[in-house]
């Protein structure tokens, strides 16, 4: 460790995970979380900072065997084991405690099912939202303020929830909104949620920041298609357009050659936001010297492209050819008409569950705004929203106001966190039940007889 202790600079920079050594002094500018924190960390042992944030695989799928240095002292080495098998342990114990997964009988349940499970830090990363959150809350809070107008005395004996999603059929008007790192909450990770998916029928949304590969979740789903799965799945791959270009185009190239449905181009991430109980995980607390920046908080991790724009759209959809492209993390009506005159296939009106710009509108204000304001533009472009939907009345208030779809990013993580594959079904399920209710109860049997006339914003609610 003494040896290791003297690599503690930018440009000489190594750290030690689970008892091994890495030089990280080029991957570090690179690292999506940021250069600063592993710089503040140069010549330490990060185990415990590390293994919270970062899926098993990180290690082995990010460097290269030069990097691997060596192992510390075993005697060092054996108290990182150690507490690795105490969580291991931890983890076991609350999973033995769980309720039987066909108990689960909402969202918020699954929630706290999953929460029983995860590490403090591990449950911090999925729950974070920007700053003080109030975007996060004002999520769930926004579906508060309208009221649904059911209409009676019609036969709703039969009713069909299925609509299109991304323009593929799915067995209900929501989709899997593609969020990072599920490896954190079960080792099978995405492939959950694409198996949960192809067995449900729903459209699974890839996050470029999944703990298994591309390539790992295109093979499950090609391996699901010989297993006969009840459903034919789609997926739409998320795109974040990395400083390196290169990188990018790798990933693209390889999700349309292997027939991915539709791209979704993240736009709200040109910087991370700054999550505070995240930025605490990485151990910096800024530099008070004279002149000095913010640390974590002002830098540009170079992972994600701050010079993003809308110039960039021609050579994504160059990539794309024929697979349609949707922009996902669009405030604003005029950033709307802007990617319809772009010739885009629709926008995810999102603002990354509240984990990006706090204070941000919330995707259901910004779609009760277009409706108002410029109700034809729901005609001319496609519009999905995503974040705080839990109950299948808030899916029927969105679909209300002119969304085609909605998207759920936690709630799916924290499913295939407490229960694997079989909670992401028993979250479908428990969606499914709640939209056909609402559904039956609102008058209605098909997606498209819900419309404006069925729903009503009351005062605005403060909370
Ligand atoms: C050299 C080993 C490391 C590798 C290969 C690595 C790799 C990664 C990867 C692939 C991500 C992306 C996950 C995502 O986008 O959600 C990430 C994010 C992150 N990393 Fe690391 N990392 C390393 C070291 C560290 C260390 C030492 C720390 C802290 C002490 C750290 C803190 C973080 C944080 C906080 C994030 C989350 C960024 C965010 O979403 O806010 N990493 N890392
Ligand atoms: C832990 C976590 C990781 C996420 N990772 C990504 C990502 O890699 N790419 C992306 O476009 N959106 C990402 N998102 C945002 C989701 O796609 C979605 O916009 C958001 O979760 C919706 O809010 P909800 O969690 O309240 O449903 C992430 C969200 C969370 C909570």
């Amino acid at each position: 460790m003494e040896e290791v202790s003297r690599h503690n600079l930018a440009h000489d920079c190594w750290i030690v995970v689970d008892g091994k050594v890495y030089d990280v002094t080029h991957f570090h500018k690179n690292h999506p979380g940021g250069s600063a924190i592993i710089v503040a960390n140069a010549g330490k042992d990060v185990s415990e900072l590390f293994r919270p944030i970062h899926p098993p695989k990180t290690l082995e799928t990010n460097l290269v065997e030069d990097q691997f240095m060596g192992f510390i002292d075993p005697k060092e080495a054996a108290k990182s084991r150690e507490n690795l098998a105490k969580e291991v342990d931890r983890i076991q114990t609350a999973r033995d405690a769980l309720m039987p997964v066909e108990r689960v009988l909402s969202l918020d349940e699954m929630q706290a099912a999953a929460e029983s499970i995860l590490s403090d830090r591990s449950r911090d990363y999925y729950a974070a939202g920007a700053l003080d959150s109030y975007t996060r809350e004002a999520n769930r809070t926004a579906f508060h303020k309208c009221r649904l107008l059911p209409r009676v005395m019609r036969d709703v004996s039969s009713v069909s929830p299925q609509t299109t999603i991304f323009g593929q059929p799915s067995a209900l008007p929501i989709y899997i909104s593609p969020a990072s790192n599920a490896l954190l909450g079960h080792p099978e990770g995405e492939l959950n949620l694409t198996r949960g998916a192809a067995r449900t029928g729903l459209v699974q949304g890839i996050s470029a920041a999944s703990s298994f590969s591309l390539t790992d979740i295109l093979d499950e789903r090609d391996r699901l298609k010989e297993d006969e799965s009840p459903y034919d799945l789609a997926l739409a791959y998320q795109v974040y357009v990395q400083t390196e270009r290169s990188r990018t185009e790798v990933l693209v190239k390889e999700a349309v050659e292997r027939g991915v449905q539709a791209l979704l181009l993240t736009a709200d991430t040109n910087v991370l936001g700054c999550r505070e109980t995240t930025d605490r995980i990485k151990g910096v607390t800024g530099n008070v010297s004279p002149g000095a920046r913010m640390g974590p908080f002002t830098e540009y991790p170079a992972y994600h492209d701050a010079k993003q724009c809308w110039a960039d759209l021609p050579w994504l959809k160059r990539l794309a050819g024929d697979i349609p492209i949707y922009l996902k993390g669009v405030c604003t009506i005029e950033d709307v008409r802007l990617a319809r005159d772009h010739g885009l296939a629709g926008c995810i009106l999102s603002n990354h569950g509240g984990r990006q710009l706090d204070q941000a509108r919330t995707a259901f204000d910004s779609l009760r705004a277009i409706h108002d304001e410029d109700p034809e533009l729901l005609k001319q472009i496609d519009i999905y929203i995503d974040g705080g939907i839990r109950r299948g009345t808030d899916v029927l208030l969105a679909l209300a106001y002119g969304a085609k779809g909605v998207g759920l990013g936690r709630p799916f993580l924290w499913a295939q966190t407490a229960y694997g594959e079989q909670g992401v079904i028993r979250a479908v399920r428990i969606m499914e039940s709640e939209i056909v209710m609402a559904m039956r109860l609102l008058g209605i049997t098909r997606i498209d007889q819900i419309n404006a006339s069925m729903a009503e914003c009351i005062q605005e609610v403060w909370r």
